[in-house]
């Protein structure tokens, strides 16, 4: 087993880590990126990878680096276990590489999904988005509302509102009264006219405006309120989001390559993926840093229909990796998972030394030490079930930050994966520098890293 301080992780010696390593670069310019610009989502990128992307996500560059590094073919499958927004997914989709991503979230599942669908007319959808547009348009104005927000003097009451129980999950302040009226009759038009070939495209469009629009929210990169805006154009910013995608469809291949996210937990993938079915991965899953992406997503997930109450949303908060206080169980027992041995268990010991010498005694503090155990445990878990997925010499790559979010003590998380990972009978072809974060907190610079692994069968 390894050390967590071996420092020979980062020398690997096998045959896919003597491979050459490809520095980052922009194709565009052929100049390596700086370390702030690593995760930045190149110009020439944007095709399907913006229609809606989560602020964190890693960038099709770093796919590409590593779909090269680990040599995956056009014959082979790629997975990506926890796809969020699925850059992996849609850049092997323009690279010719099939794959299938999990995704626990069902609004990033069908936000992936719908990023993955490429054969719809980019004009037809316009056409179709702009008839909505005028028919919407035509409706507000005759409640007196119009799209541009110019509106004074609207009875507040006479506006449409969420469901209580759905309206019970939306944090204050996150979208004005007079925005999600003229969202949810927008919404409802969609509805209406719902087809087959363009309303996936025009939700998606949707979910992209409320969040980046619409919304008084602001990703810095959690989600936090920013100023509050009365009023806010609805009808105009979705149909420019439209547009945007139209206009990618137009020029996007209508590939056959085959692409798809399954809705499901990655802890248990064998139970979501047949067996010896996947050639490579390339992943980021969340870190332990009191990220909760059910506050990443609520807007959308609410607005679209995909947390009806506080039981969908709960239903959904247990299918993921515990990497927060917010999201944690009585019943939970991904900790079963780690070896009696195992660095964690000293890890979190000493999380919980220092909550008590800090004399912190709120609820989710209490929690920290345990979220350690039970985030890598439930990783323990995912790198378990995985094994029967896999085809014998499997290629990974796993996008990891150390995080010093609870009382600053230093977690490597690509060191403890890398450790796990051997505990599981994988072998571990070395930890690459991605790029380093600097931590509000303490001022230090956090490590982001790839940890390479091969499943030998
Ligand atoms: C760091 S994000 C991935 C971002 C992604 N690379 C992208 O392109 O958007 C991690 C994702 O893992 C998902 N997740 C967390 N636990 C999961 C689980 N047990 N099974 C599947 N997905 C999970 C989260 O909902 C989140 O979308």
């Amino acid at each position: 087993m390894l050390n967590a301080n071996q420092s020979n992780l980062t020398s690997t010696t096998t045959p896919l880590a003597d491979q050459p390593r490809l520095s980052i670069a922009d194709p565009q310019a052929s100049q390596p990126i700086s370390n702030s610009r690593k995760n930045a989502l190149l110009p020439g990128d944007t095709a399907a990878h913006d229609w809606y992307r989560f602020v964190l996500s890693f960038p099709p560059h770093l796919v590409r680096e590593y779909v090269d590094r680990l040599g995956v073919t056009t014959d082979e499958v790629m997975l990506d276990p926890f796809c969020g927004t699925g850059t992996t997914l849609v850049e092997c989709k323009k690279l010719g590489i099939p794959s299938i991503g999990v995704e626990a979230l069902p609004s990033s599942a069908f936000v992936s999904n719908t990023k993955l669908e490429w054969s719809t007319d980019g004009d037809a959808l316009m056409d179709s988005a702009s008839r909505i547009a005028s028919d919407v348009q035509r409706g507000l104005v005759n409640e007196g509302i119009a799209d541009e927000p110019s509106n004074e003097g609207v009875d507040l009451f006479e506006l449409r509102q969420l469901p209580s129980d759905a309206a019970k999950l939306m944090f204050k302040d996150a979208i004005s009264p007079l925005p999600l009226h003229k969202t949810l009759v927008l919404r409802d038009e969609l509805e209406r006219q719902w087809s087959e070939e363009y309303s996936n495209h025009q939700m998606l469009a949707l979910a992209s405006a409320l969040v980046g629009d619409i919304s008084n929210l602001k990703f810095g990169p959690e989600v936090g309120l920013g100023k509050v805006k009365q009023d806010a154009a609805v009808v105009s910013a979705w149909l420019d989001r439209v547009a945007k995608i139209a206009s990618d469809l137009n020029v996007l291949p209508d590939s056959e390559v085959a692409a798809k996210v399954k809705c499901g937990d990655s802890r248990q993938i064998n139970e979501v993926l047949p067996p010896k079915s996947v050639d490579a991965v390339i992943t980021s899953p969340p870190y332990p840093n009191e990220k909760d992406y059910t506050r990443t997503v609520r807007i959308e997930s609410v607005i679209l229909g995909f947390f009806e109450d506080r039981m969908a949303l709960r239903s959904t908060k247990k299918q993921l990796l515990r990497s927060n206080s917010r999201t944690v169980y009585k019943d939970d027992a991904d900790d079963d998972w780690l070896p009696a041995n195992s660095p964690v268990l000293e890890l979190a010991n000493r999380i919980e030394n220092r909550r008590i010498e800090l004399g912190k005694t709120s609820g989710f503090e209490k929690q920290y030490a345990n979220v350690v155990r039970l985030y890598f445990g439930g990783m323990a878990r995912h790198l378990k079930s995985l094994t029967s997925v896999l085809k014998p010499g499997a290629r990974l790559a796993y996008v990891v930050g150390d995080q010093a979010s609870f009382f600053r003590i230093m977690i490597r998380t690509g060191q403890l994966l890398a450790q796990i990972a051997e505990e599981c009978g994988y072998s571990v072809e070395g930890i690459d520098l991605f790029r380093t974060r600097l931590a509000t907190a303490t001022r230090e610079q956090l490590r982001e890293e790839v940890l390479l692994l091969r499943w030998p069968g």
